[in-house]
């Protein structure tokens, strides 16, 4: 008789937005005229811009002819993409990182969730509180996080590093050091950014401890601020320390079409192992590749043509969250994030708890956001909304929480 593994069953019941989806259809069932602005989930609504499309169509037409057909993309992604990476996302910057380190995937999701394959089950992992719930997902799947506390909203053996108003949205390095640690930078949910003395911290605190950074900059295109690290490679030191995973999703509007990036550095080994040599391995065995097509439209992110484009759509989403962050402060609301990413985090009025304030604004506004305690026991009190809308949902969004 087969056995099942039963890590799945810890996890505990339904995911965050099928909950909030879930609460909005029972409401649009007894309310059926209401009209929803929906400024919860994180995923894009601009359209792929016209270098992208114009590589899309392109790279189709090369399927069409026995010429330029291509088959399975080498292991690593295609040299053109990797290229174009390292120059742009890195040597630009002054990161010195190679193309055999950079591995094109599907997307950010599935490696944040993948690469906990390469350690052993008995590490322990710390995460920033509220945190992304992919981290901590994939981690109790494999077996390492311990028991869930229903009570508590954590797991035994999980290190959670708080990050709230009080210290400013920046982790604290926990007393014993874990051995992986979790870093989104700018951060999903708080919409917040560690600059990078501060991330220098964790990459020298790393270090001394033997530890490893898993630094997730999907939203790194969203920095406006100066101070802000671009890559956790513009810290010294990080190459031995430190795995980097990006994503085309945010910057380019790549949700639906699937593409990103991991870089683990040849520097970063245990035992004599390159863990750059593992995740190669692993490519080569569980994933067969993006497809061509996209990674010609990942390459056209990078032209002169593309990179413009992509800058305004992204300064479109920024023009709502400059909009959405100073008007909820004129009307009396805390709130934090909206400068170096997407999302507006706001700390909610008169000690309703999260979930009371998502009730409160889908009936009061028929607003959608996502409430701050389903990333982590410290989101409690807090409230994401993003700026992915179009410009005018998230104007009449705003009108209508002003109005409450
Ligand atoms: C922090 C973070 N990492 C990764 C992802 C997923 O990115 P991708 O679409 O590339 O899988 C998201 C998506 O919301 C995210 O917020």
């Amino acid at each position: 008789m087969y056995k099942i593994n039963t890590n799945y069953q810890k996890l505990p019941g339904s995911y965050l937005f099928s909950t909030i989806a879930k609460k909005v259809s029972a409401y649009k069932e007894t309310n059926p005229e209401a009209d929803l602005i929906k400024l919860g989930i994180g995923d894009v609504t601009q359209p792929l811009v016209p270098a992208i499309i114009d590589a899309l169509h392109g790279a189709v037409d090369e399927m069409a002819d026995k010429d330029t057909f291509r088959g399975y993309a080498p292991d690593l992604g295609y040299e053109f993409l990797r290229n174009a990476i390292v120059e742009n996302d890195y040597k630009k910057r002054g990161c010195d990182i190679s193309a055999d380190e950079v591995f094109i995937s599907d997307g950010a999701k599935s490696d944040s969730g993948n690469i906990q394959e390469l350690f052993g089950t008995d590490n322990i992992i710390a995460v920033c509180d509220p945190v992304y719930p992919v981290y901590i997902d994939s981690n109790v799947m494999a077996g390492r996080c311990g028991n869930y506390d229903e009570k508590t909203g954590k797991w035994s053996d999980v290190v959670y590093m708080p990050c709230t108003r009080e210290n400013g949205f920046v982790p604290e390095y926990p007393a014993k050091a874990p051995d992986i640690i979790y870093l989104c930078n700018p951060n999903n949910p708080t919409g917040t950014a560690l600059n990078l003395d501060e991330v220098q911290g964790w990459v020298d605190y790393a270090r001394k401890n033997g530890s490893i950074i898993i630094y997730d900059a999907a939203y790194e295109s969203y920095i406006t601020e100066p101070g802000i690290p671009h890559s956790i490679y513009q810290c010294e030191g990080a190459r031995e320390c430190a795995i980097e995973i990006r994503s085309f999703s945010k910057n380019a509007g790549f949700t639906g079409v699937r593409l990103g990036f991991t870089v683990v550095p040849k520097d970063i080994a245990a035992g004599g192992v390159r863990l750059r040599d593992m995740w190669a391995r692993r490519h080569g065995t569980k994933f067969n590749g993006a497809p061509y097509i996209v990674q010609r439209a990942g390459e056209a992110v990078y032209s002169a043509e593309g990179a413009k484009q992509v800058a305004e759509e992204v300064g479109i989403y920024m023009k709502n969250a400059h909009a959405l962050k100073d008007g909820l402060k004129d009307a009396g609301y805390e709130v934090y994030g909206g400068v170096n990413a997407p999302y507006i985090w706001l700390h909610t009025p008169d000690d309703m708890t999260s979930w009371e304030f998502f009730d409160f604004l889908l009936e009061k506004a028929n607003v959608v956001g996502t409430p701050g305690s389903g990333f982590g026991p410290s989101g409690e009190h807090y409230f994401r909304l993003t700026a992915f809308g179009t410009y005018e949902d998230s104007m009449r969004a705003l009108e209508r929480i002003k109005k409450l």
